[in-house]
């Protein structure tokens, strides 16, 4: 499938675009998403500039398949921007990216505003310096009544992590263990707002999960892309959701033929 032969049209009614292929088959668009954005370095290594240009290069390309997503009716789209484990980075890159962080969080305000996106966050984000958790809580605060799309941005979260906390959390409330069930749990992780990804995309060719919603990717179709995340175009986005196309989702059953 030529992904340049795909049309967009517009659907006034629902106030998004839709996707027509090159013979005018409508191309069903994934309710939630998630992304790891990956390849960031390496981007930075290709062209022969500092890691951190390569972070600043995944920011904008960000801001472009968050503006997409919008556009063809993603109704949840969770990338994946600062892991539990990325604390092992040096000094210097955890701090650009803590910058980098703060600048697009404004970007990002923008859009949201614009487009009638909530954003919310998943992790734990009060590790955070104290400017950038704060600035998380207000954009939290300031779209919470947006109902188009809803943006999730994992900082400082590791699936394991989020499990631990969980699990914590709901003793301190001396929750009945005997009784739990996957609602229960599905119903207090970070991500109980969000629906659980149809489609995970990975850039950057590697095949990993890197401790990213472990618990919520169940029954997701995953989707590899060798291009690294600052090269992530829409056009790419868009194999990613024609891949999701050509899948057949049993959900562990089989369908009678
Ligand atoms: C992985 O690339 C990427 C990151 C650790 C950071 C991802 C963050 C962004 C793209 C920006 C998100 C921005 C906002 C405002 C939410 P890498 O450095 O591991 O790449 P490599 O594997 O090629 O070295």
């Amino acid at each position: 499938m030529n992904v340049s032969k795909i049309k967009t049209v517009p659907d006034n009614d629902n106030n998004i675009y839709l996707l027509y292929d090159e013979n005018n088959n409508i191309i069903s668009i994934p309710e939630s998403i998630a992304i790891i954005l990956d390849g960031n370095g390496r981007y930075a290594k290709k062209k022969k500039m500092p890691r951190e240009l390569g972070h600043k290069a995944g920011c904008e390309a960000l801001e472009v398949i968050l503006e997409e997503a919008v556009r063809i009716g993603v109704k949840f789209l969770t990338v994946y921007a600062f892991s539990t484990e990325n604390w092992k980075r040096s000094e210097t890159e955890i701090n650009a990216l803590f910058n980098l962080f703060f600048l697009y969080l404004g970007k990002i305000e923008e859009k949201a505003t614009k487009n009638n996106v909530k954003i919310s966050f998943i992790g734990d984000i009060y590790k955070f310096p104290k400017n950038l958790y704060d600035e998380c809580d207000r954009l939290m605060n300031i779209t919470k009544n947006n109902n188009r799309c809803v943006f999730s941005i994992a900082f400082n979260y590791g699936s394991r992590d989020e499990i631990v906390r969980t699990i914590k959390r709901l003793n301190s409330e001396h929750f009945d263990f005997s009784k739990i069930t996957e609602i229960d749990i599905s119903d207090n992780l970070d991500t109980k707002n969000i629906k659980d990804p149809d489609l995970l995309i990975r850039t950057s060719g590697e095949f990993r999960l890197s401790n990213f919603l472990l618990w919520q990717i169940a029954y997701s179709e995953i989707y590899i892309s060798d291009v690294l995340w600052p090269e992530f175009t829409k056009e790419e986005f868009y194999k990613a959701i024609i891949s999701y196309n050509n899948r057949d989702r049993r959900f562990g059953g089989r369908k009678e033929k």
